[in-house]
């Protein structure tokens, strides 16, 4: 019998993998070879659409997903020949915007049904812990990871690739929407995460005091008083912040998200005793909150690890990543999988329809 699961057999070459991207406002294609080893890794980010919005809109993203898609994979694959040097497809099956998702994952669907290759789902938080394993020495298990984004916010304890258990999440904003909503109350504009921080260069991070919830050992994460506290210092000095004030206010809002991250990502650790903390997300690229879990995991005897920063944001490469382990394991997906708009981490599809 001629072999139906390429990678499984012996005298196979290498997989490499494409990996596709599309649940929010960035469109990326990725390409990682057996190991997995980084070749490729695209993004084309949409802030500049979304930023005269304030915010991302869904059906604006879905549509320039759609008209960048195809360039962006040519580009990713060019440096294995094109499409010709890809044995298999990854894909963001979800959590995220559904008619963005739908767009790599139809796209993605197309190219394997086309030319015959096995593709797989991924889900996008696991593809964010993901980004770790194309690091030349790459996070042992077990670890504690803290997922943090813009849509979330979730210490897990990570027994294995694949087997997570949630110790922690957000009741109510995530770390990055709390970044985002205070930076636009003060008109700096969309992604508010990096704005924060360059604004809040050099700042006093002491200088407003901001609430920090649930402290002690409580696992869980609130922002939504953050988001207050702030809005009413704003509002307090009418409405409005500039100069020092601004730097000053920026650096408190860091400090105090920062502090609360790292607090519970340190303790949760202690708390299963887990040896290390890996961190993941796009507010993984800020640069108090990796220094601050740095210092805190070290003092603790912990080991820390924190992806590259442009393997922290969005990216193909990371979804890849997490593909590439899969399919070696032998996993694919149905043609049927859809988009999910909620996939919690842990969920098979079996438990998602
Ligand atoms: O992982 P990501 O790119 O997309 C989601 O899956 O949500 O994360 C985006 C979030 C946004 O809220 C953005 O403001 C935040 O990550 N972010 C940052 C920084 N860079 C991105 N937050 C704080 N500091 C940064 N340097
Ligand atoms: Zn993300």
């Amino acid at each position: 019998m001629s072999c139906q699961v390429p990678y499984k057999c012996a005298s196979t070459p290498a997989v490499r993998v494409l990996g596709i991207e599309s649940s929010c406002d960035e469109t990326a294609a990725a390409v990682v070879d057996d190991g997995p080893r980084l070749v490729s890794n695209i993004v084309h980010s949409q802030v500049r659409t979304h930023a005269a919005f304030g915010g991302v809109v869904p059906e604006v993203a879905s549509r320039e997903h759609i008209a960048r898609i195809v360039g962006i994979i040519e580009e990713a694959a060019a440096p294995v020949g094109g499409l010709d040097g890809i044995d298999a497809l990854a894909v963001t099956r979800g959590p995220g915007l559904v008619g963005s998702l739908l767009v790599g994952l139809q796209v993605a669907k197309g190219l394997a049904l086309a030319r015959g290759l096995p593709w797989i789902g991924v889900n996008h938080l696991e593809g964010h812990l993901s980004a770790a394993l194309l690091a030349d020495t790459p996070p042992t298990y077990p670890h504690v990871a803290l997922v943090v984004s813009g849509g979330h916010t979730h210490l897990y304890h990570v027994r294995a690739f694949g087997d997570y258990a949630l110790l922690g999440g957000t009741r109510d904003d995530a770390a990055g929407e709390a970044f985002d909503k205070v930076a636009k109350i003060l008109g700096l504009g969309y992604p508010g995460g990096v704005r924060i921080e360059k604004t809040g260069q050099g700042g006093n991070p002491a200088a407003v005091r901001l609430p920090r919830a649930l402290p002690g050992k409580n696992l869980d994460f609130s922002f939504s008083g953050l988001k207050t506290a702030a809005h009413l210092h704003i509002i307090g000095k009418g409405g409005g912040l500039e100069g020092e004030e601004l730097r000053d206010f920026c650096a408190s809002v860091q400090e105090a998200i920062a502090d609360v991250l790292t607090k519970k990502a340190v303790n949760a650790a202690l708390a299963v005793g887990a040896p290390g903390v890996a961190l993941a997300g796009g507010v993984a690229a800020n640069t108090r909150v990796r220094a601050l879990l740095a210092q805190r995991c070290a003092k603790r005897g912990l080991w820390c690890f924190a992806p590259p920063k442009p393997l922290c944001t969005d990216n193909a490469a990371m979804i890849a990543a997490a593909g590439w382990t899969r399919l070696q394991a032998g996993e694919r997906s149905p043609w049927g999988a859809s988009a999910q708009s909620r996939w919690p981490l842990g969920q098979g599809f079996e438990a998602v329809p």
